[in-house]
C-alpha cells in the first residue's frame, strides 16, 4: 500500500468508526439490541466503503463532515449484510472480523434483530442529515434503498444461494457479484460523487470505475477464501468450496479467476482515465482492492 493510501485511512477510519458509534448510542432501544449493533460494528473490518465515499471526496477537493455520516450508514448497511450473511439459514460462518458472529454471540433472534435495526437506523439517519440539502438527502435514500434491497445486495444473496451446487454461465456469475457486493460498493462510490457535487458525467465514469471495483472486491473475495487463512481473514477460509458455491475460481480456476481480476483492474484504471482531472488516491485504491490480503 502507498504511503499515501496509508495516511488517508489512518486519519479517516477513527473517524468513521467514532460517527457510527455516536449514532448508535444515540438511540433509544433495548440495551443488548444496541450491544449486539456495536458488537459486530466494532470488531474491525477494513471500512472500505465508507473510505470509498471520502476518497470521492478528496477527488473533488471537498471536505464535509456529511460525508463521514454517509460513510458511517453504508458502514452500517453493509455489517448488517455480514451479519445476516453469517446465520446458519445462510453461510453459517462462525467467525467474522476476527471474532465469533453475531449470532454465536447473541443467539440467531437477536443476531437477525441486530441486522434489522443496523438496516432500518441508516435511512433515518440520512433523512435527518440537515447540513445536506433535501433534495440530495432523497436522492442519498433513494440509490442507497435500490443498492442495499431487491434489485442490488438482497436480490444478489438470493441469486448466490441459487447457484451453490450448481453450474452457473460466467454471465450469471457476473450478475451474482455485480449485485450482492457490486451494488453497495457503486453506492459508496456514486455518494462521494454526489455529495461533492460533480456533474453527471463525471458521476457517469466513477459509476463505470465502481461497476470494475466491485468485481474486482468480490473476485478477490472468492479468491482469498481459496488461498487466505482463517486468520489472516478473520473469517473461515475455504466456506465457497465446503459449500459449493459459484465463485470465479470455481468457474474459471484460480489462474483464470486472476486474469479476471486484472481484466476489471485494468477496466477500471482506464475508466479513471477519462476523469477531467487525474485521481492518485482512486487509483492507488484500485491498487489496493486487488491487491488486499484480508
Ligand atoms: C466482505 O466484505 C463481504 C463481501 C461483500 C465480499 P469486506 O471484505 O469489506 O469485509 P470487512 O468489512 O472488511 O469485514
Ligand atoms: C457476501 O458474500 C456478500 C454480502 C452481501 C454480505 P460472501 O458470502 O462471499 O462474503 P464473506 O466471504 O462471507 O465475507
Ligand atoms: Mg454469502
Ligand atoms: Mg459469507
Ligand atoms: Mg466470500
Amino acid at each position: 500500500m502507498t504511503q499515501q493510501l496509508k495516511a488517508f485511512m489512518k486519519e479517516n477510519i477513527p473517524v468513521v468508526e467514532k460517527r457510527m458509534n455516536e449514532l448508535v448510542e444515540e438511540i433509544t432501544a433495548p440495551e443488548i439490541l444496541k450491544e449486539a449493533m456495536l458488537y459486530s460494528l466494532n470488531a474491525g473490518g477494513k471500512r472500505v466503503r465508507p473510505l470509498f465515499v471520502l476518497a470521492v471526496m478528496n477527488h473533488f477537493n471537498v471536505k464535509d463532515d456529511a460525508a463521514y455520516t454517509v460513510g458511517a450508514v453504508i458502514e452500517m448497511i453493509h455489517t448488517y449484510s455480514l451479519i445476516h450473511d453469517d446465520l446458519p439459514s445462510m453461510d453459517n460462518d462462525d467467525y467474522r472480523r476476527g471474532k465469533l458472529t453475531n449470532h454465536k454471540v447473541y443467539g440467531d433472534a437477536f443476531a437477525t434483530l441486530a441486522g434489522d435495526a443496523l438496516n432500518t437506523i441508516a435511512f433515518g439517519i440520512l433523512a435527518r442529515m440537515e447540513q445536506v440539502e433535501a433534495e440530495k438527502r432523497l436522492e442519498l435514500i433513494d440509490k442507497l434503498s435500490v443498492a442495499a434491497g431487491a434489485e442490488g445486495m438482497v436480490g444478489g444473496q438470493i441469486l448466490d444461494i441459487e447457484g451453490e451446487s450448481k453450474q452457473l454461465t460466467l454471465e450469471e456469475l457476473e450478475k451474482v457479484h455485480v449485485n450482492k457486493t457490486g451494488a453497495i460498493l457503486r453506492f459508496s462510490i456514486e455518494s462521494g460523487a454526489i455529495l461533492a457535487g460533480a456533474s453527471e458525467a463525471e458521476k457517469a465514469i466513477l459509476v463505470e470505475y465502481a461497476h470494475h471495483i466491485g468485481l474486482c472486491f468480490q473476485i478477490q473475495d472468492d479468491i482469498l477464501d481459496i488461498v487466505g487463512t482463517t486468520e489472516q481473514l478473520g473469517k473461515t477460509a475455504g466456506k465457497d468450496i465446503a459449500s459449493d458455491k459459484s465463485t470465479y475460481p470455481a468457474l474459471l480456476t484460480l489462474d483464470g479467476a486472476k486474469e479476471k481480476l486484472h481484466a476489471h483492474y485494468q477496466l477500471a484504471i482506464e475508466a479513471l482515465e477519462k476523469l477531467p482531472s487525474e485521481s492518485n488516491l482512486l487509483k492507488e485504491f484500485a491498487e489496493y482492492i486487488v491487491h488486499r490480503n484480508k
